[in-house]
């Protein structure tokens, strides 16, 4: 499959295994669009799909071509004032006022393989995987304005990528003040817009809404891609399920401000919008100077919802993620937090660092209370030495001791945070956001450092080096647990003020380039309180993320089931903490909170030195388990089964089969149970129909088309528990069904 070109009708078909997308230079010199979905012969034009007809009451381009009426035309990055009427993907200001604008059409160049942006994380293909990019170059000859359309083919898993680069190579100062990263024009709106939205602690949960007329959007406007909204969207035909149905789904490599927008126009026709939020946005382009958007990924599958996933998950895995770790089984690990929070010393450090290994664990992460003087949360954030008083025999000896012990040594930073009281803070106040004359809003008693600042970014690096050297560290868990409020650099002019929010993300991105680059072996793991910049962005130097700080099993597993449809389960992290939860005070058995968190990557955090030895050998055991099975549950490919945000949400299960069709594992998680139930089943998916399988190790063998098609029987749940002093509520079971040999 590769890129096609009409080069006598300017038309071209981006054909990947399955799908189309298909633009055309239309007669007004700009680009329209003309298909995207399920692949189609190429031929050397679509006439049918580019008719054009004349509607009453509209702007048409010029008197003698009434039927070139913008408002009616599919539009590939559509301009703002001459007739469309839709949002833009872009607005360009100009020295006089105005912003209108006309890019034409003026060469195409088609090259292999696909280039990393700088200074912006973003697909690649070092692997020569076929990726073809086609760059469009449109001139405004008015301004000398240079727009350059980036679409780059991943043609075996059916993604595009696309981006928009604006060039000043006029003479006059312009301001951007929109840019989306994609647009995409479908012919109607029978579609659903699939949400994933929440708030801390309830992070990604599936919003499912059929169009209408008018503009339905998601966007965050906290500095962060945030808990509240996800840049993942899915458009999905309302009859399309999980296992079923025609589906395209839409993510942004970005991990700031943004906003993904739906337009349905008054001829039920649907513009998709995917980018930078365009508010609190504005960059000014001198004459000589570009723009690069952050790139959108868009796919497309008529094979419903599982399958959009685990094509869009494998290509993050091969294109997008670090490849050092991209494919590489992640350390099963305890991290101290919710045992100690910050009130913890050397030995009792080391006394879970013990037990840890004994049980089977491979990582040790130290979490938040480290540094400075850091025994609350009011201090000591950008003081990144030892906390002496925790750590009397130096922190080299402690980290020493852990790598002693045969395990791996993690630790928390908070990179872009500053304390008032901290060294940091004395030495330079004018690194904390705030803006002039404001008081600067705290939120959990801290600040945002101005990481706009060539010199905050250096600072960090010289400090989180000095650290990695000295511990010869495994690991970052790096946080953010604040918002930006008070958005403004001292060091920009009052006329940049507007480019700060996506200036602060490109020295965040410029801080983990250069760790990245001068610790290749260090694994990253983002957090942001949780979830909240759990996107992209930060999975291009961080594989995986801290999915959520609710570690409740029934709250993950709406969580956890939220997020596997944008992404695979290798860049979640799961661990199973102490009961009551700390969040919802919720008791459930450490079955059901491994069970969960299986599924993702695993750990513990609670205190395992004050568990009982049963619960320490179950704890042994699940561990063993795991890591028997953790290539599968890391990098199986992953379907969910039954919705938790379907049809009352008590029961959810989903499935990790391996590429070869030998192994699968399926949880099924019941929240409570009811009286006198009748049978239930559960359908696995994925297996070889042909191929006899057992199920926990059980005599019988079952063909695969059995198991998928007639089921597979589940008992009822209470005689498990019967005569026990266990709960029968909030069960959970897993079937591991492996091919017979
Ligand atoms: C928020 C994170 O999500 C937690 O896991 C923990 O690291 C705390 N921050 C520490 O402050």
């Amino acid at each position: 499959m590769a890129i096609r070109i009409e080069d006598q009708n300017l038309l071209f078909h981006l054909q990947t295994d399955h799908t189309s997308y298909i633009f055309h230079v239309m007669e007004n010199g700009e680009l329209g669009q003309v298909y995207y979905g399920k692949r189609v012969h190429a031929k050397p034009s679509y006439d049918n799909l580019t008719t054009k007809e004349w509607h009453n009451a509209a702007a048409v381009w010029r008197q003698d071509h009434k039927d070139v009426q913008p408002q009616v035309l599919k539009q590939e990055y559509a301009s703002l004032g001459k007739g469309d009427f839709r949002y833009p993907a872009y607005q360009v200001t100009q020295e006089n006022g105005s912003r209108i604008t006309e890019f034409k059409y003026e060469s195409y160049k088609l090259v292999d393989g696909k280039q990393r942006l700088a200074g912006l994380p973003s697909s690649f293909d070092d692997n020569d995987d076929d990726a073809q990019t086609l760059t469009i170059a449109l001139r405004d000859k008015l301004l000398g304005l240079v727009l350059h359309l980036n679409y780059t083919i991943f043609p075996h898993q059916d993604v595009i990528i696309r981006s928009a680069e604006f060039q000043n190579q006029g003479d006059e100062k312009l301001t951007l003040n929109a840019a989306a990263s994609a647009q995409l024009d479908l012919p109607d709106s029978d579609y659903d817009f699939i949400q994933f939205s929440g708030a801390w602690a309830r992070e990604r949960h599936m919003i499912r809404t059929h169009l209408r007329s008018g503009v339905q959007s998601i966007s965050s406007l906290r500095g962060t891609s945030s808990h509240q909204q996800n840049p993942f969207v899915m458009l999905a035909r309302p009859n399309t399920d999980d296992a079923n149905g025609s589906v395209f789904g839409f993510n942004l490599v970005y991990s700031g401000n943004f906003a993904d927008q739906v337009q349905v126009d008054q001829y039920d026709a649907s513009r998709m919008l995917v980018g930078i939020n365009p508010e609190e946005f504005a960059w000014n382009l001198k004459p000589g100077e570009k723009f690069q958007t952050p790139e959108a990924v868009l796919s497309y599958t008529d094979q419903g919802m599982n399958q959009l996933s685990q094509q869009m998950g494998t290509f993050y895995q091969d294109h997008l993620v670090n490849q050092k770790f991209a494919h590489v089984e992640r350390p099963t690990l305890i991290n101290n937090w919710e045992a100690t929070f910050m009130d913890f010393d050397e030995d009792k450090l080391l006394s879970f660092a013990t037990t840890a290994k004994k049980l089977g664990l491979e990582m040790f992460v130290l979490d938040d209370g480290w540094f400075g003087h850091r025994n609350n949360d009011d201090s000591s954030l950008g003081d990144w030495f030892v906390n002496e008083p925790k750590f009397p025999s130096g922190f080299d000896t402690f980290a020493n001791k852990i790598h002693e012990l045969g395990l791996k040594f993690g630790l928390w930073f908070e990179p872009e945070m500053i304390s008032i009281d901290s060294e940091l803070y004395k030495a330079h106040p004018d690194w904390l956001i705030n803006a002039p004359g404001r008081h600067a809003s705290p939120e959990r008693q801290q600040f945002v450092l101005d990481m706009t600042r060539p010199e905050v970014v250096d600072y960090l690096f010289d400090a989180m080096s000095k650290i990695i050297d000295l511990t010869k560290l495994d690991y970052i868990k790096w946080d953010m647990n604040r918002n930006i409020t008070e958005t403004y650099s001292s060091q920009l002019s009052a006329a940049d003020q507007l480019e700060m929010p996506h200036r602060y993300i490109l020295g965040v991105y410029q801080l983990y380039d250069r760790l990245v680059k001068a610790y290749p072996n260090v694994l990253f793991e983002s957090c942001s309180s949780g979830g909240g910049r759990f996107d992209l962005g930060m999975m291009y130097y961080a594989p995986q993320a801290w999915t959520s700080d609710d570690t409740d099993a029934v709250e993950r597993m709406l969580i956890q089931f939220g997020t596997s449809y944008g992404y695979p389960q290798a860049m979640m992290g799961a661990h199973v903490s102490a009961v009551p939860n700390d969040q919802v005070g919720r008791i459930t058995s450490l079955k059901t909170r491994a069970n969960v968190a299986y599924f993702g990557d695993f750990g513990y955090e609670l205190d395992i030195t004050k568990m009982s030895a049963e619960e320490q050998q179950q704890v042994k055991d699940q561990v063993a388990f795991y890591k028997a099975h953790r290539k599968l549950f890391q990098f199986g490919k992953f379907y969910r089964i039954d919705n938790p945000f379907e049809n009352g949400g008590n029961v959810m299960s989903w499935e990790v089969v391996s590429d070869d069709k030998q192994h699968a594992i399926a949880g099924r998680y019941q929240i409570l149970n009811r009286p006198n139930i009748g049978y239930l089943r559960l359908y696995v998916e994925g297996l070889d129909p042909d191929t006899k399988y057992t199920v926990n190790g059980g005599s019988e063998e079952f063909y695969g088309d059995e198991l998928m098609n007639a089921g597979l029987f589940v008992s009822d749940i209470l005689h498990e528990t019967r005569g026990t002093d266990k709960s029968a509520d909030f069960n959970s079971n897993l079937f591991v069904i492996d091919a017979v040999k």
